[in-house]
């Protein structure tokens, strides 16, 4: 009897193990995610015939919920990505008048244990979660470890409401304001927000606290058994706060460190947590994409300081546009240069974040506007940005699929001139311009590729197809100001159908050689400028 009790016991123990680690992710797996980010609120309602208005200048609930996520995973999961990134899940404070409207992005936390019923119920997002599993998918979820909220400023008192932290005097920091950005004890210990809503600083040196903190996140990722977790204002909680949080955490961490210094946010990937936002990037390339007269040497620079700076680049978190950003859309009109910045943030070593609404052209500046509701765009699943993000994440599916190494390789810049580089990360070779979708054709040759003789290449965005010649080197022709992104032909899955070099000859031959004069000539002939590239 008690042998037979014990199988079956280890047999459910085991059984249960397997539940709980065939989805969450660690570390390394997170290397070959691809995440979208929601505002929970303003993503998806749970009834999908509602159309109702949502103005974001107003700051209040719209209606999104984590049901209606789970209605809409399909749309997500359509553009390739695994990963959903969702808004905090915890109850809020609930504000009625307030200049800064009302919690609906969830960064107010109220009472750590308990949900933020705007969004839903227990049942609502166990079922979100187990949904997006059966898809093969991953849920994010994002937590906020500094603070709680109030209205009350320099005269807030903590009681029972505040769950776990309710003695003002015992669990927060004493009230100042954080108005000294380069006093990091100041960022610590002094409280974010304004009169309006005062984000009381929760006294993180506290052992208590720690513990506290540390029970809660094991219990919230294993009851509604999240992948991975996203973490708020890491930068405001002392370094070493972070490493037992997440291992308490047990998946995979990305943290917010909102600074653009490489150096600065390297030290909390050293000291806290093995994946951060890559905010020194994000910067360059927010600025270098904006315009046709910018350089990229603004991108170069900061992919150079990051390797200098970070013991693991692969594990950045890299995007253009987030929740707390304007969107990269309300300053870049031209389609071009969007995608470039897109194909830069696929191109580089890191795990690409991509904002709700990218794919419908949504363009909302400053928060509040970047958080416009999703279903006022009917989730069009026809828009040139959802196919272009499909193509993104079919390519890095792709790389994954044909080297095994694809997620832990750097990239190297293996060419470039003030307006294009080229970006080679083994398989994949990435030309991305800033020079904007009125430019003149161009041709660039493209050596130390890593590629042998005669490897017939495809770009997968314009579906053309190459050869490399005798020394593993290409001419690759750029237009409309378009990235052109290179496979192997045999390893690019389903990209650009059954395109071959047979049934396209004009711009390849199967030779070795990699053009036929005709085609130079009269590619030359199209050329304002010819951008010739060296190698590196
Ligand atoms: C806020 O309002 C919601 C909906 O009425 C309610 O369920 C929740 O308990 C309230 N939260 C607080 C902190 O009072
Ligand atoms: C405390 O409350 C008083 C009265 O409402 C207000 O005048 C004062 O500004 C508040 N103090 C802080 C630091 O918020
Ligand atoms: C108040 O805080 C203590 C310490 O964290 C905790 O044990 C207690 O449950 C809290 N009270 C409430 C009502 O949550
Ligand atoms: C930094 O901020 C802390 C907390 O506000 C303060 O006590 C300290 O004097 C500041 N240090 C400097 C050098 O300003
Ligand atoms: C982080 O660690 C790496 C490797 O150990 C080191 O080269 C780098 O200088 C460190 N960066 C910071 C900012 O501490
Ligand atoms: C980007 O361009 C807009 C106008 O198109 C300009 O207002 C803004 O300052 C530019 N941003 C940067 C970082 O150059
Ligand atoms: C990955 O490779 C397998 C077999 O090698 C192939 O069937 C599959 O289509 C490939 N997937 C992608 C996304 O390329
Ligand atoms: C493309 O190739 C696949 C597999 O190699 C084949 O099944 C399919 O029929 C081809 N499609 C076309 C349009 O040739």
């Amino acid at each position: 009897m008690y042998s037979k009790f014990s199988l079956l016991a280890a047999l459910i123990f085991v059984a249960s193990l397997s539940v709980n680690t065939v989805h969450a992710f660690d570390d390394n797996a997170a290397r070959s995610k691809s995440v979208y980010q929601v505002v929970t609120d303003r993503f998806a309602l749970t009834n999908p015939s509602d159309s109702r208005t949502c103005d974001t200048d107003d700051m209040v609930y719209c209606g999104g919920t984590w049901k209606g996520t789970e209605e809409k995973l399909d749309y997500i999961h359509g553009m390739g990505f695994d990963t959903v990134w969702i808004s905090p899940v915890v109850q809020n404070i609930n504000v009625t008048n307030n200049k800064l409207g009302e919690a609906y992005h969830g960064y107010w936390t109220h009472d750590i244990n308990e949900l933020n019923s705007h969004f839903g119920t227990e049942a609502d997002l166990k079922s979100l979660v187990n949904t997006a599993h059966k898809k093969g998918m991953y849920i994010m979820v994002d937590v906020v470890v500094n603070h709680v909220a109030t209205t009350q400023a320099g005269n807030f008192t903590a009681d029972s409401s505040y769950g776990p932290f309710n003695v003002t005097t015992r669990d927060f920091h004493s009230f100042c304001w954080v108005e000294d950005y380069t006093n990091q004890t100041q960022v610590e210990v002094c409280w974010l927000g304004d009169e309006n809503v005062a984000l009381a600083d929760v006294n993180t040196e506290d052992p208590t606290i720690v513990s506290t903190y540390n029970a809660w996140i094991k219990n919230l990722v294993a009851t509604y058994d999240f992948d991975a977790i996203r973490i708020d204002t890491v930068k405001h909680v002392r370094q070493n706060f972070w490493p037992d949080f997440v291992s308490a955490a047990g998946v995979h961490a990305v943290g917010e460190v909102l600074d653009g210094d490489p150096a600065y946010v390297a030290a909390y990937q050293n000291n806290s947590m093995s994946s951060v936002f890559n905010y020194p990037l994000y910067y360059a390339l927010d600025s270098a994409f904006n315009s046709t007269s910018k350089t990229l040497s603004d991108v170069v620079t900061a992919l150079n300081s990051n390797k200098q700076q970070f013991k693991d680049t692969t594990l950045l978190g890299n995007f253009i546009s987030n929740h707390d950003n304007p969107r990269f859309e309300s300053h870049v009109t031209d389609k071009a240069l969007i995608k470039n910045a897109v194909a830069t943030i696929y191109g580089v070593e890191g795990i690409p974040y991509v904002y709700y609404g990218q794919e419908q052209g949504y363009t909302g500046g400053a928060d509040p506007a970047n958080r416009e509701a999703l279903w006022l765009s009917g989730y069009e699943e026809s828009k040139d940005m959802y196919t272009y993000f499909t193509t993104m994440n079919a390519i890095r599916s792709a790389a994954n699929n044909a080297s095994s190494t694809y997620n832990t390789n750097q990239a190297t810049i293996i060419g470039q001139d003030d307006h294009n580089l080229v970006i080679r990360k083994d398989p994949v070779i990435s030309i991305v311009t800033n020079r904007g979708s009125k430019a003149a054709t161009s041709s660039m040759s493209i050596t130390n590729t890593g590629f042998t003789s005669a490897t017939e290449l495809t770009d997968v965005i314009s579906c053309t197809p190459y050869m490399t010649d005798s020394k593993g080197a290409f001419t690759a022709s750029v237009k409309n100001g378009l990235p052109a992104i290179f496979l192997p032909t045999s390893q690019k899955g389903s990209l650009c159908g059954n395109v071959t070099a047979s049934t396209t000859g004009s711009s390849s031959t199967k030779s070795a050689g990699y053009r036929d004069t005709a085609s130079i000539a009269l590619l030359a002939s199209l050329m304002l400028p010819v951008v010739a590239f060296m190698a590196i």
